[in-house]
């Protein structure tokens, strides 16, 4: 790890830097094991559920089951957006990308938290709270509203997964689905100094609101290069449509140095732990619905990456065909994911909050020196 003191080019996307001190989440990217407040993302992803994960990235410690009971009520009371949001995200154009609805009304719903840009901890906790109820009602309304369809009330008697995708579908889904998407919830709840969370708390850093820094996050985790990698999968896969194309496919792509989504990371150098259970669930979505095609495309890119490039899916790549399989919209794998990460985004702003010291790092200067002010009418062109 670096003592933080390269410079410019030997630390381009700041790779091995360490930024900010944080006991939220660790990654070791050698042995390929993530932790959230010392918990193995195995055991979480075995034992846990999502709200139990909430408490342990914003508190630091697992619930007693009161503690529970007490943060799923405060959540689930929070789970209507404002209506005004919704009436306002009514007026978007259909075509709309789900990410950019998400950032905008995400954005918005400060106006409707009068403490919403308190940093002490009880104002960021409301906050964090309500964003984390609010946030999966906003994308699922938004494909409803797309669709020309009535909005889906959330249901308040529903965990954080299962009522997402009620809202969305309008129907509840069965024991297994809900388990699973429980457990995709927890995968990418947190993950270290990630660029999203490394933005919020950049944002947070200058003392700005909870919202704010929110907002930010959700635009970082929008590029392809982060969370708008899963989306870009299933285009892949989809455009690659027939298995006898893939080793041609994956050819070109290399030769033409063209990134294969879902594939590599800035800090894996072996099997990303949240990948394993990916690649089980897209197993598990083609057994269910008797479609292996896209679990089988993909284990055959993975194989050739790997093979080729000594790469690793990351957590984006099997998500892709296990949303596929649920019928998600496509574009909405990376709202997805805003819906899990919300808790670690505001997990590491409250720690920001708590410690805080403004992020002003400092840029090697590669430009020139000397210069002399020439006015205008005597310059060449
Ligand atoms: N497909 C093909 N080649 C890849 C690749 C991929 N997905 N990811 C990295 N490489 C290659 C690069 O072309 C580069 O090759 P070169 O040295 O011959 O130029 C080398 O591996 C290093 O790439 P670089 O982008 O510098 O590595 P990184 O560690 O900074 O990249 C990612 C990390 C995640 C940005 C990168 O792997 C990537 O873009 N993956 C696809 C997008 C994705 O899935 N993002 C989600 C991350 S969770």
């Amino acid at each position: 790890m670096s003592t933080g003191t390269e410079t410019g080019a030997a630390a381009a996307g700041l790779r091995g830097v360490v930024a900010a001190q944080s006991a939220i989440g660790d990654v070791n990217g050698e042995e390929g094991i993530l932790i959230y407040q010392g918990y193995n993302i195995h055991d979480l992803a075995e034992h846990s559920t999502f709200e139990e994960v909430i408490f342990l990235l914003w508190n630091g410690r697992l619930p007693v089951r009161r503690e529970l009971d007490e943060l799923n009520s405060e959540l689930r009371a929070n789970y209507d957006a404002p209506a005004q949001v919704i009436e306002m995200m009514r007026a978007f154009p259909a075509d709309a990308d789900p990410m950019d609805v998400l950032r905008t009304a995400v954005s918005s719903l400060d106006f409707y938290d009068k403490g919403g840009h308190g940093t002490d901890r009880d104002s960021a906790m409301r906050a964090a709270i309500k964003l984390t109820g609010q946030i999966g009602t906003i994308a699922a309304a938004w494909d409803r509203i797309r669709g020309g369809k009535d909005v889906v009330a959330p249901d308040k008697s529903l965990s954080i997964a299962e009522n997402f995708l009620y809202m969305l579908r309008g129907e509840r889904p069965d024991a297994d689905e809900a388990r699973m998407f429980d457990v995709c919830l927890i995968l990418h709840a947190d993950h270290e100094l990630n660029a999203s969370t490394f933005t919020t708390r950049v944002v947070a850093g200058t003392l700005a609101g909870m919202y704010g820094a929110v907002t930010a996050g959700i635009a970082a985790l929008a590029g392809p290069l982060h969370g708008g990698a899963n989306t870009n999968v299933m285009k892949m896969l989809i455009e690659i449509d027939d298995p006898a194309r893939i080793d041609e496919w994956v050819d070109q792509a290399l030769a033409e140095k063209r990134k294969i989504m879902g594939i590599g990371h800035a800090v894996y150098r072996t099997e990303d732990p949240r990948a394993t259970w990916l690649r089980r669930y897209s197993r598990q979505m083609a057994e269910r619905k008797g479609e292996s095609k896209w679990f089988d495309m993909s284990q055959r890119i993975e194989q050739l990456m790997n093979e080729k490039k000594g790469m690793f899916p990351n957590v984006d790549f099997y998500s892709a065909s296990t949303y596929y399989l649920m019928g998600i919209p496509l574009d909405l794998y990376t709202p997805i994911f805003a819906v899990s990460r919300v808790s670690g985004w505001t997990g590491h702003i409250l720690e920001q909050y708590a410690n805080n010291k403004l992020i002003r790092p400092r840029a090697e200067y590669i430009g020139k020196r000397d210069q002399r002010y020439v006015p205008i009418d005597e310059r060449q062109a």
